[in-house]
């Protein structure tokens, strides 16, 4: 008898042995589980396991980076997580290399970017080979876009080996100062991206792992909590705690480097009016919507700190918001650069969900809300001042709202790249939980 007829068997004996309403709850479970188990387990062989990344947040810039090794010997690298990202790079400078490092022909078929075709004089190493397909490396910190090289290299990624993979590399010492990796955490020495891109890490291991096109982000509060998650080709196991929303994509690209009639592959979502417990903002609508050109619309970001909004947004955003936290007794104190409202700490109350202040909403097209509550609005500047954690995008921003960093963290975001759906939980300290919490995730480590 193999494990599945004895699970069976058992949970007909409970339901013969348990009182009438407690039975049938526990048996719905137990046979959705046993039903559920039974099929992984007969689809075995082809089934792979979600992948399963920690993220930790640098303090200093608050961005989030990942650990990743690279090549033979296997490089440990920091990588700096970039949801509009369109691919994994890391810096191969004077001191890499790698054995297993194979260089995509600029006629490859694997070549299909728009990066041109590179070459090197010195001796051969990742980021020097001739009739090599270049790599755009973007960090949005800088103004420049430099140039690199697309290869074929072995990734280890919590505990998996994975071949077959490509991303691009470049060598930092080849350009003047630290002008590559500007802006990225100390610790970290290269970026990836989970952008809507054939050579973003979650669409290459649909295509060559089999797994299902989609990842999971939790963005950590602080490393004291423990390490947040990236889960490619996974999702919670508890996903009533989410509602969903449609990615949109903007018809128009807002890369530095794009062919013309490229769309955009950074993940938007419709937005259809901002709240403050239920009062509407007043602003005009149509920021909200994308244009004719591409401008305008929300979209989520995590290499920008805090949530930028069009300057028509913050400046009813900071006004409502002062005159609910007064009516409350808050007392405001001068602001602190970058932000524009703040407040004495001493006087608000602390609840689980953070600083006890009026909850902003964002209310999507399916009518659901994303609520941010003081732990994701509310950043304390010094013990004494905490202060309103949106800044001004100006008066005429590509886009009118991108969703920061610091307003993601222990918010559970799951894109599904099939359906174009995002799923979202709101702060995750409501339900008593944050993202490291084992039971949001409970997959077996996949093994290649
Ligand atoms: C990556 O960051 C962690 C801290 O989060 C650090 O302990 C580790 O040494 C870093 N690894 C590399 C290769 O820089
Ligand atoms: C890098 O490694 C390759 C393969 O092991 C070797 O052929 C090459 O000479 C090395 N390059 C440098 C610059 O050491
Ligand atoms: C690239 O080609 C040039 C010209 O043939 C040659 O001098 C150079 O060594 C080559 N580079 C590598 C990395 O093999």
């Amino acid at each position: 008898m193999n494990l599945c007829n004895i699970a069976e068997h058992q949970s007909i004996k409970h339901k013969l042995t348990m009182s009438p309403s407690t039975s049938i709850h526990f048996f719905l479970l137990l046979t959705t589980l046993l039903s559920l188990s039974c099929l992984s387990q007969s689809h075995k062989i082809s089934q792979v396991n979600p992948i399963t990344l920690p993220i930790a947040k640098d303090p200093k810039t608050n961005l989030f980076y990942t650990p990743i090794g690279i090549g033979t010997p296997q490089h440990n690298f920091n990588l700096t997580i970039d949801l509009g990202g369109p691919i994994l790079w890391y810096d191969c400078n004077n001191n890499y290399n790698s054995s297993t490092y194979n260089p995509v022909h600029c006629d490859s078929k694997r070549c299909n970017g728009n990066a041109g075709c590179t070459g090197c004089n010195g001796p051969f190493k990742p980021g020097c080979s001739n009739d090599t397909c270049g790599a755009n490396i973007l960090n949005p910190f800088t103004d420049s876009i430099f140039s690199g090289d697309t290869g074929d290299d072995v990734l280890f990624v919590s505990g998996n080996t994975l071949s077959d993979l490509l991303s691009g590399c470049t060598n930092s010492d080849g350009f003047s100062g630290d002008e590559v990796l500007k802006g990225l955490p100390e610790e970290s020495k290269g970026i990836i991206g989970f952008a809507r891109t054939d050579l973003a890490l979650q669409t290459q291991l649909s295509s060559t792992h089999k797994l299902p096109r989609k990842f999971s982000l939790c963005l950590p509060t602080s490393n004291n909590n423990g390490p947040g998650k990236v889960v490619i080709g996974g999702g919670t196991t508890q996903p009533t705690i989410l509602v969903t929303t449609t990615l949109i994509v903007n018809p128009f690209s807002t890369a530095p480097i794009f062919s013309e009639g490229d769309p955009s592959y950074e993940y938007f979502i419709d937005v259809k009016s901002i709240n403050i417990e239920g009062n509407d903002l007043n602003f005009k609508s149509s920021l909200l919507s994308i244009d004719s050109k591409g401008n305008g619309g929300t979209k989520i970001s995590t290499m920008n700190p805090f949530t930028i909004l069009h300057s028509s947004i913050l400046k009813p955003l900071v006004r409502d918001f002062v005159k609910k936290a007064s009516d409350r007794k808050i007392k405001k104190v001068a602001s602190v650069a970058p932000f524009e409202a703040c407040f004495d700490v001493s006087t608000i109350d602390m609840t689980v969900t953070g600083l006890n202040v009026p909850t902003i909403e964002l209310v999507l097209k399916e009518v659901v809300q994303w609520t941010f509550y003081g732990g994701n609005s509310m950043v304390l500047v010094n013990k004494n001042v905490a202060c309103l954690a949106f800044v001004d995008g100006g008066k005429e921003p590509r886009t009118s709202v991108i969703i920061g960093g610091y307003q993601l963290e222990d918010n559970l975001l799951e894109f599904d790249l099939v359906s174009s759906k995002l799923s979202f939980s709101s702060s995750l300290h409501r339900l008593k939980l944050t993202c490291s919490s084992g039971d949001l995730f409970s997959y077996p480590v996949y093994k290649a």
